[in-house]
């Protein structure tokens, strides 16, 4: 199959793209987040060539897309006021809501065979537009290859995908960077399964207290991605590594043998073999998965990449760093 990437500048590409879906073939899109890789999510036929296409575990649920807050009704039952003060303040916005999902509407692929389903509208001019094109419910997962770091660019998706998707639609950079924050609605405090741009901090201020899911609380069927199954890594393997000079210099002088690939922000001043920035540190989520997917166009043969904070955002970052490392740290004798 040959992958075609299409610039976004006419509404030819939008109904290019709707055609492709609903026949019941695969589009990947940009969104506020990262590049999702779509199908109808009626269609349990499309939405099983998305696990295809991924080399994704059949038991992860995916995330339905949707152009209108009212749609909602459609696909989802016992929608909670809670969970409607959520729509208000967040969508259009990279916050997906795990709500019960409407029996017969949805294809049970979609959810993997779970009785609630994650919903989200995003925020992004083309994923709207696509929305409201095709206009049907579009289930997505982000568009990399199973356990690689999700695409921020249309680039991404191809290296990924190529051959096995008719269509990236490109809208450029995407803004965010990290996935949406996962909030499940259907628990009491409500629990945040994987943590994205809309903080914990800005949860509370709107719908009172919420929990953060731990790894540790993995179900048989993994309820957001990573509690069961690696993550954005790279090639080489990953540690975490304290961003202090004097611990970085440390272990590249014990890692001489190895082609180092050093991934931190412009801040950091240490010399590596291989050095690969997070920019400012307002824009780490953004070039993060650029960052850990730069590691593999080099011959590094370990990664270290430096520990953040954990406030606000810097929650989400860390997941994904702790997941892209397995949870190793790099320990120095220093
Ligand atoms: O920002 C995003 O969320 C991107 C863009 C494309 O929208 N999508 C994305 O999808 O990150 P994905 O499939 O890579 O991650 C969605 C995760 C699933 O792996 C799953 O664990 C969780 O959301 N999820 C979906 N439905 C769920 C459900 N019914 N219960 C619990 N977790 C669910
Ligand atoms: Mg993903």
């Amino acid at each position: 199959m040959e992958t075609h990437i299409a610039a976004v500048n006419s509404i030819k590409a939008y109904e290019q793209a709707a055609t492709l879906l609903q026949d019941g073939q695969l589009v990947a899109f940009p969104t506020e987040t990262v590049y999702g890789l779509g199908a109808i999510a009626t269609n349990a036929k499309a939405v099983a060539a998305i696990f295809e296409a991924k080399g994704r575990p059949s038991d992860n649920p995916l995330i339905v897309h949707i152009g209108t807050k009212q749609a909602v009704e459609q696909y989802c039952t016992n929608v909670s006021t809670l969970a409607k003060q959520c729509m208000a303040s967040f969508w259009p916005g990279p916050l997906t809501l795990v709500m019960q999902a409407k029996p017969n509407t949805l294809a049970t692929n979609v959810t993997a065979g779970l009785s609630t389903v994650g919903v989200r509208m995003p925020d992004h001019p083309v994923a709207l537009q696509l929305l409201q094109t095709v206009n049907a419910p579009v289930a997505a997962p982000s568009a990399n290859r199973s356990g690689k770091p999700s695409p921020t660019r249309a680039s991404h998706v191809y290296d990924d995908l190529v051959g096995r998707i008719p269509l990236i639609l490109d809208g450029g950079r995407t803004g965010i960077g990290l996935e949406s924050t996962v909030l499940d609605v259907t628990q009491h405090p409500p629990v945040i399964l994987r943590p994205g741009g809309v903080t914990k901090e800005m949860l509370e201020q709107v719908i009172g207290e919420v929990k953060e899911a731990k790894l540790t609380d993995a179900p048989e069927a993994p309820r957001a991605p990573g509690m069961k199954y690696t993550h954005y890594a790279p090639n080489a393997p990953v540690y975490l590594i304290e961003e202090s000079t004097e611990k970085i210099t440390a272990a590249l002088t014990e890692l001489a043998h190895e082609r180092v690939a050093l991934i931190a922000p412009a801040s950091c001043t240490v010399q590596a073999p291989i050095r690969i920035s997070l920019g400012e540190s307002a824009d780490i989520a953004v070039n993060l998965y650029d960052a850990l997917r730069e590691c593999d166009k080099t011959d590094a043969t370990i990664i270290l990449v430096t520990a953040t904070t954990t406030e606000g955002v810097g929650t989400a970052i860390m997941n994904r760093l702790e997941k892209a490392a397995g949870g190793r740290w790099y320990k120095t004798t220093v």
